[in-house]
């Protein structure tokens, strides 16, 4: 096997027929980008592809449940999920859709270059047909019970219950999506892969690596449960599978006896990945097959488990037809990600779209990418929690990492105005965090190039530990009137590990690695510097510090839980009666009428509002989370309900008082709660 010299990575193109969600995220994207980035940061040839996946079913059904043209659904998603790959530093080469002429062209190329050298078959079979429409039933056009497991409501091509491919005629009980009906057989026909004839060398290549002779990847660098799956799939026999459809919205099938068909989508969806190559390659003027047909390429698919068979059976089966083309030497296929311990689903509301995370929390994508690679559903499926997020952002990013940065930078300024100190004499505890910094980073490019990007994460911040426990022990605080030339080694020394830190996070947390070299004031530095001791020279002046990472309060993941629970489709629209509690709990709260006497916004915290309120018994400070609802001036003068014996706390730093008692909508619009009569402030509420 030859060391690559190029890499040709892949991210399964998202169907473009509703918008990302977590579950995407951390199933492919985020993972796909940690590999790419960390190649382009040592230096290597890379390729990453990705595009809007236009075709099939998925699409057609959305546009006519919205009652739109395909086209339009499309243009919409397409657009809407390549601006949100790129605000969360997905850092593509080209994102590119396979509605494009340019695509539809490729495909039928590669079609006709296949159907040229008798890689298909071409034959007659009976399939559903729904006479109210006028249209064959393929995929996801048809429902029925599953024959594997009986769940009720399994597509034509596949039981969402069991994960079994199914294929419409084996469903008992066939229904039309379209009318609902009972749909009839018809004649028809389609172009299959004959897959039953690649069976013995898929089996082979799966097992062993080898095809034709040659050994082309290493096996046990494949994850169990992807060979597991293959494996499953071909022991239970190939059959030939057909790559057209009866349809109208694809890629035309170029023959005259192909009229009124289009390729199936799963055939055009990953040929897209080569049009896109090729486009990106004409517009850097590179050679595309390098990255297609050179056996030195390193060609990686990122996807979920419920794409593994299409990347390891049916288009390995289409490049091996093809001239010259290589097959993937890794599909590094992850399992899924639950949410707050239930199935994400779309359909029911049950997700945490990506948009709204990029509204709700402004500059804080990289830690979503923190969060999402930290519990990564790499060899089983996982679980995203709200509280979790949380407590990974304050007892991770902001007390370790952002401590240390922000103890090493602050003290710099303090003891030499920010220049960096001259390293003196080193004593066993700088040796061994020396070391630690040599060997972290080996450890992390190990784990991302075996796809352990948990692991690599994982490390990356054990060096931010170690650099946090560093001055924990040292103490130069304690040693600055005393021992100044030790604290000028001590500080040296930080600030080499934070320079570092902006290396190894950098495939991680782009942005926050871009903000922490803008702090010390320095390019991020490429991989091959890892490690490197004297990465900020002495006498450089490093900015002013700034805090990288904000502590997340409770409040805002309690809305975020509200809001997701709220949403949920499987709910009542009202959130569920809360435990029983006694009388006397309920007098022990203290809720009287308040008038809001002034109030003002709280700086760099879009939801909270700091109130002014005279309770008729006091004047005081309440913190409340209204101000997407209200501004300053809107509520002054307002009659409220207030919450006076709420034990105090500190709201970004502001203490609150007591709390504002809110109704709010479905829709989680909010009002105040009054009394209907002229009552004066300090008067109870029972
Ligand atoms: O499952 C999906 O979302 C598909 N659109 C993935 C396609 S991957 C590839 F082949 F393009
Ligand atoms: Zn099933």
């Amino acid at each position: 096997m030859k060391e690559p010299k190029r890499h040709t990575i892949t991210a399964a193109l998202p169907y473009a027929n509703g918008p990302l969600h977590l579950g995407h995220l951390a199933g492919v994207y985020i993972a796909a980008d940690i590999y790419a980035r960390f190649l382009r940061s040592n230096q290597e040839d890379v390729a990453f592809i990705c595009g809007s996946d236009e075709h099939g079913a998925a699409i057609t059904l959305r546009a006519k449940k919205e009652g739109k043209s395909p086209k339009e659904i499309v243009d919409l998603y397409h657009t809407n999920n390549k601006e949100v790959f790129k605000k969360l530093g997905i850092s593509f080469d080209i994102y590119d859709r396979t509605s494009s002429k340019y695509h539809h062209k490729t495909a039928q190329e590669l079609f006709l270059e296949l159907e040229k050298k008798n890689a298909f078959v071409k034959k007659e079979s009976e399939q559903y047909f729904d006479k109210d429409f006028n249209q064959f039933l393929a995929d996801r056009y048809i429902t029925g019970e599953c024959p594997k497991c009986n769940a009720a409501n399994a597509y034509g091509d596949q039981c969402e219950k069991c994960g079994s491919a199914l294929s419409p005629t084996e469903l008992i009980n066939p229904k039309s999506t379209l009318s609902g009906k009972i749909p009839e057989l018809r004649k028809t026909t389609h172009w299959y892969l004959p897959l039953n004839k690649h069976e013995g060398w898929l089996k082979n290549w799966i097992n062993t690596g080898v095809f034709r002779g040659k050994q082309l990847h290493d096996v046990s660098k494949w994850k169990n449960q992807v060979v597991g799956q293959c494996l499953s799939w071909i022991n239970a026999g190939l059959q030939p599978r057909a790559i057209t459809r009866d349809l109208d919205w694809g890629v035309k099938v170029p023959l005259k006896d192909g009229e009124g068909k289009v390729l199936y989508v799963w055939f055009d969806a990953p040929i897209g990945y080569i049009s896109a190559t090729k486009k990106w390659a004409e517009e850097k003027n590179k050679n595309w097959e390098d990255y297609w047909k050179s056996e030195d390429t390193n060609l990686v698919h990122f996807l979920a488990k419920d794409n593994i068979v299409f990347h390891t059976i049916i288009f390995p089966a289409i490049l091996s037809e093809l001239d010259g083309y290589i097959l993937p030497k890794n599909v590094p296929a992850n399992e899924f990600l639950n949410l707050e311990g239930q199935k994400l689903s779309t359909s029911k509301n049950w997700a945490v779209w990506a948009e709204d995370f990029l509204n709700d929390f402004p500059n804080q994508e990289d830690v979503l990418r923190y969060v999402l690679c930290s519990i990564a559903p790499e060899n089983k499926d996982s679980d995203f929690s709200w509280k979790d997020f949380q407590a990974r952002n304050n007892n991770e990013l902001c007390s370790i990492f952002g401590n240390f940065i922000n103890r090493a930078l602050v003290l710099t300024q303090k003891y030499y105005a920010g220049v960096v100190p001259t390293l003196g004499e080193l004593i066993e505890i700088d040796q061994e965090v020396l070391l630690n910094l040599e060997e972290i980073h080996l450890q992390i490019e190990k784990d991302i190039r075996a796809f352990k990007f948990r692991d690599g994460l994982s490390n990356a911040m054990k060096l931010a530990r170690v650099g946090n426990k560093y001055l924990a022990e040292t103490e130069p605080w304690k040693l600055v009137k005393t021992n100044p030339e030790r604290v000028k080694t001590i500080m040296n020394i930080s600030l080499q590990i934070s320079a570092n830190l902006v290396i190894v996070f950098e495939p991680f947390m782009p942005k926050k690695s871009l903000e922490l070299a803008n702090l010390l004031n320095i390019e991020i530095p490429k991989w091959s510097y890892c490690g490197n001791q004297n990465l900020i020279l002495e006498g450089h002046q490093i900015n002013k510090p700034n805090i990288l990472f904000e502590k997340i309060e409770d409040e805002i993941i309690e809305y975020q839980i509200n809001k997701l629970k709220s949403s949920n489709k499987n709910q009542t629209k009202f959130s569920p009666m809360k435990d029983e509690i006694t009388f006397d709990e309920f007098s022990k709260m203290d809720i009287r009428v308040g008038i809001i006497k002034a109030a003002e916004k709280v700086e760099k915290a879009d939801k909270l509002l700091k109130l002014t309120v005279d309770t008729g018994i006091d004047v005081r400070t309440v913190v409340s989370g209204i101000a997407e609802h209200f501004s300053a001036d809107d509520v002054v003068g307002k009659k409220v309900s207030v919450l006076l014996n709420l034990a105090p706390r500190k709201i970004r730093g502001v203490e609150s008082q007591g709390m504002i008692l809110m109704a709010e909508t479905e829709d989680g619009e909010l009002s105040f709660v009054a009394p209907t009569k002229e009552i004066n402030p300090g008067n109870t509420i029972r």
